[in-house]
């Protein structure tokens, strides 16, 4: 191969490396899905974090709550009072002052957070009608949980401002695990 061949060789070689990277840098369209709107956007960004800082307004009492689990059907799978129902239970038999990893496996006692109670009931409740509450609604409805649960007393009132000041009975027992051996359940005594 002489001098000048070589050359043009590595011109060429160089001249399809540069276009294909120009080509790589561009974005191709291929021509399926579009752009979420802003409102598609919205209804799919529902996460409440610990501090509750994306909670919306309203407000709701267990009392409010308790009319709500009869009349938004959740009695139907998880019976009166949370019981009874062939849904997981919502009421601990165990009381809230034994809540560990180990015991209290009802959401409203082991949930590290209260707004983990609020953000579950809005986002997976009721079950085939999910994201139909209202967030008054979804207040009362906590509020009625934690009450029954003895988390709260039957005369608070959950809004943004006091449903993050409630304190778990879980306390800071959620952080620590139990150790975990090869083929052993993740979590000790917990069903799944
Ligand atoms: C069609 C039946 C059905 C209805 C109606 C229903 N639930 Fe549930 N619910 C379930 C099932 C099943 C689970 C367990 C889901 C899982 O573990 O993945 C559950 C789980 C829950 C939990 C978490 C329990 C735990 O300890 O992990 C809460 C809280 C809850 N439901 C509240 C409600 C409320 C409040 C309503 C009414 C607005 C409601 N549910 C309506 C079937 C239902």
């Amino acid at each position: 191969m002489g001098t000048h061949r070589f050359l043009a060789c590595v011109l060429l070689l160089g001249g399809v490396f540069l276009g294909a990277s120009v080509l790589a840098q561009s974005s191709p369209t291929y021509g399926v899905g579009r752009t979420p709107t802003a409102e598609e956007l919205r209804s799919l960004d529902i996460s409440i974090g610990p501090d509750g800082a994306e909670l919306p307004p309203g407000r709701g009492t267990p009392k409010e709550g308790a009319q709500l689990f009869t009349s938004k059907g959740c009695v139907g799978c998880h019976g009166a009072n949370g019981t009874g129902g062939r849904a997981p239970e919502l009421k601990s038999k165990d009381g809230p002052s034994v809540a560990t990893w180990e015991r209290g496996r009802i959401l409203p006692v082991r949930a590290p957070f209260a707004t983990t109670v609020w953000d579950y009931i809005n986002r997976a409740m009721p079950l085939g009608r999910e994201g139909t509450l209202k967030p008054d609604e979804v207040y009362a409805l906590t509020a009625f949980l934690l009450n029954l649960n003895e988390v709260i007393p039957e005369d608070a009132v959950l809004d943004a401002q006091s449903l993050p000041k409630v304190k778990m009975p879980i306390g800071d027992d959620y952080a620590s695990l139990p150790d975990w051996k090869p083929r052993t359940r993740r979590l000790k005594g917990y069903p799944y």
